[in-house]
C-alpha cells in the first residue's frame, strides 16, 4: 500500500521539484493534496505554481489548495531575489487550468487527518510552517493522529541562509515552526546541514536535461534558474537541493543519516530569529522530539531523482 501524504509547499523551483519526485513515485507515495502557504512568494503565485506543476507531472487528478496567506504572528518575508517574481522563474511553464478547490488548505489537512485511520498520514513540510501550525492550533487531536511530519527547515552546524543563524522556512515563521517541534507527532528534519551536500553539479544539471521529456527540461530550467543566487553565494560546484531531501526521505531513507535528538525554534531574540536549536551532541536530557538529519550520499539521491523524473511527461 502506498503511503497517504500531504504536502505543504511553497513553490519554489526546489519545491516543484520535491513534488514531482513524490507524484513520480505512485507505487511508494500517495499524495492526497498539495496545500500552498506563504514563504518563497505570496500565497496566490504559490497556489498557481502548485497548479502548474500538477498539469506539468499530468496529474490533475490530485487536489490543490490554498491555506494561509502570512505567517501566524509577524510581517510575511519572501525571497523572490533567489525563485524570481512569479516564485518559479526559468520554468517556462504556462498558466495552469486546473483550478483550486473551494476548502481552505488547514481545513482539508484537518479533515484529511481527521477522518482516516490513525497514524496514516504524512505531512510533508517544504516551506514556512504557518499552515500546519495552524491546523494543530485548530484541531490538537491531529497530531496523535499523524504518522509523521517530514519538514526541510532548520540548520545546526550550517547555521543558517536568510540570516546568518537562520534557515528561511524557519525564520518566516518561527512560531509555527516552534508549535510544530512541540507538538508531539515523530518530526524528521531535512536541515541545510544535509541539503548543502546535494549539490546540482553541472553533471547532474546535464542528467536533467537529458531526461528527454518535458519534465526534466523544466527542472533544467527552473534549477538553472534559481542555482545562480547560490552559486555566487557559497562559490561551491552546484547549488544546494534543499526540498526534495524531504520525499526522497520517504522513497529511500537509507541514503540519509541522523540522529534523534531534542530540537527547539528561537522565537524571543531579534537578532537569533527562528533558529533551530538542535541538541546534536545529546548535551540536556530534553525530550528527543526530532530525528535531526545531518548526512547523504549526494550521488545516490540525484539517482533516484533522474531515475523516477524519467517517468513523468
Ligand atoms: C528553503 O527555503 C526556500 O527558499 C526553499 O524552497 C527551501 O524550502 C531553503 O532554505
Ligand atoms: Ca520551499
Amino acid at each position: 500500500m502506498p503511503r497517504k501524504i500531504i504536502i505543504d509547499s511553497d513553490p519554489g523551483q526546489d519545491d516543484a521539484v520535491a513534488i514531482l519526485l513524490a507524484l513520480a513515485s505512485p507505487e511508494e507515495l500517495d499524495v492526497l493534496g498539495i496545500v500552498a502557504v506563504a514563504g518563497n512568494v505570496g500565497l496566490a503565485r504559490n497556489a498557481k505554481n502548485a497548479l502548474r506543476i500538477v498539469e506539468l507531472a499530468g496529474r490533475t487528478d490530485i487536489p490543490v489548495f490554498a491555506g494561509c496567506p502570512g505567517p501566524m504572528m509577524r510581517k510575511l518575508v519572501t525571497a523572490e531575489h533567489v525563485h524570481g517574481d512569479t516564485g518559479l522563474d526559468g520554468s517556462n511553464l504556462p498558466d495552469p487550468v486546473k483550478t483550486l478547490e473551494d476548502r481552505h488548505g488547514v481545513d482539508f489537512l484537518i479533515e484529511t487527518v481527521m477522518s482516516a485511520p490513525e497514524n496514516t498520514v504524512t505531512l510533508c513540510a517544504l516551506g514556512p510552517l504557518t499552515n500546519i501550525a495552524t491546523a494543530l492550533v485548530k484541531e490538537p487531536r491531529i497530531a496523535a493522529r499523524l504518522e509523521e511530519i517530514v519538514l526541510m527547515g532548520g540548520a545546526y552546524f550550517e547555521v543558517g541562509n536568510i540570516t546568518p543563524a537562520a534557515e528561511f522556512n524557519i525564520y518566516v515563521d518561527p512560531e509555527a515552526a516552534a508549535t510544530v517541534f512541540a507538538c508531539g507527532a515523530p518530526v524528521t528534519v531535512m536541515p541545510l546541514d544535509v541539503t548543502h551536500k546535494m549539490l546540482t553539479t553541472p553533471g547532474r544539471m546535464k542528467a536533467f536535461r537529458d531526461l528527454g521529456n518535458r519534465t526534466g527540461a523544466a527542472i533544467a530550467g527552473m534549477l538553472s534558474f534559481s542555482e545562480h543566487f547560490d552559486l555566487q553565494k557559497y562559490g561551491w560546484d552546484g547549488a544546494p537541493l534543499h526540498d526534495p531531501c524531504v520525499t526522497a526521505w520517504l522513497l529511500a531513507p537509507d541514503i540519509f543519516s541522523g540522529r534523534q535528538c531534542n530540537v527547539e525554534i528561537e522565537t524571543a531574540s531579534e537578532l537569533t530569529r527562528g533558529m533551530t536549536v538542535a541538541d546534536y551532541w545529546l548535551i540536556t536530557d530534553k525530550p528527543r522530539n526530532a530525528m535531526f538529519i545531518r548526512d547523504g550520499d549526494a550521488d545516490a539521491f540525484y539517482r533516484l531523482l533522474t531515475e523516477r523524473l524519467a517517468r513523468l511527461p
